[in-house]
């Protein structure tokens, strides 16, 4: 099949499936609640960004004050599709986009020389490991991952607790929570979990 046509399938079978839509709009609705007084303009790196779906999710809603976003994925090709389809915003808009080819369990310790207000990773079922956590402590982020059986989550858990664990020590834990997805055919359950590492 060609690649054009394998990226429009998994955009519209996964990317826009119903369970990360209402994933993505559980993440907005909280961060828009707890960034709802922040006047200065936010600057929010997404991990395992994939085809940037979040930041448009976040731009197209524009209840925040935006001033850039990093997008970090080790995936060429979700790079690329990405960037298509944030283009429009660096013409509508003075929001920065940037997107980053970067595997990240290894981002070097000099790019945390200017830290985000807000680090987000929603794909962490895919990443091998949790040392994408190993960011310095003081920074406020926004974990998701699920239970949900598929050959590409190589990292699963199987609780909100079990995922709580799976993070590692945080300073602060201002959120925790599960979402259930029940379908005719299949069910799984999504975690949430926020805080100030
Ligand atoms: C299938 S997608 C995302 C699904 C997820 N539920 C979401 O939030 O939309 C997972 C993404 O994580 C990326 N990824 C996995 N491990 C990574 C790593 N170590 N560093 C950067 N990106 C990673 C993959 O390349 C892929 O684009």
């Amino acid at each position: 099949m060609h690649d054009y046509q394998k990226n429009i399938e998994t955009l519209n079978l996964d990317a826009w499936s119903d369970g990360q839509m209402r994933s993505k709009l559980w993440l907005c609705d909280l961060i828009e609640k707890d960034f709802q007084n922040k006047k200065e303009p936010l600057d929010i790196w997404i991990m395992g960004s994939w085809y940037g779906l979040l930041a448009q999710f976040l731009l197209i809603r524009g209840r925040l004050p935006l001033k850039r976003f990093r997008l970090f994925d080790m995936d060429p090709e979700a790079i690329r599709i990405s960037q298509k389809m944030l283009n429009h915003w660096l013409i509508k808009s003075d929001i920065e986009i940037h997107h980053h080819l970067q595997d990240c369990t290894q981002i070097p310790e000099r790019d945390w020389s200017t830290p985000p207000n807000i680090l987000i990773n929603t794909s962490t079922e895919h990443f091998e490991n949790e040392k994408w956590m190993n960011f310095p402590s003081g920074i406020y982020f926004y974990a998701q991952s699920t239970n949900m059986e598929h050959p590409t989550h190589i990292n699963k858990p199987t609780s909100l607790d079990d995922f709580k664990k799976r993070l590692g020590p945080i300073t602060r834990m201002t959120y925790a929570d599960k979402m259930e997805f029940r379908y005719p055919n299949f069910e799984f359950d999504r975690y949430m979990i926020a805080g100030i590492r």
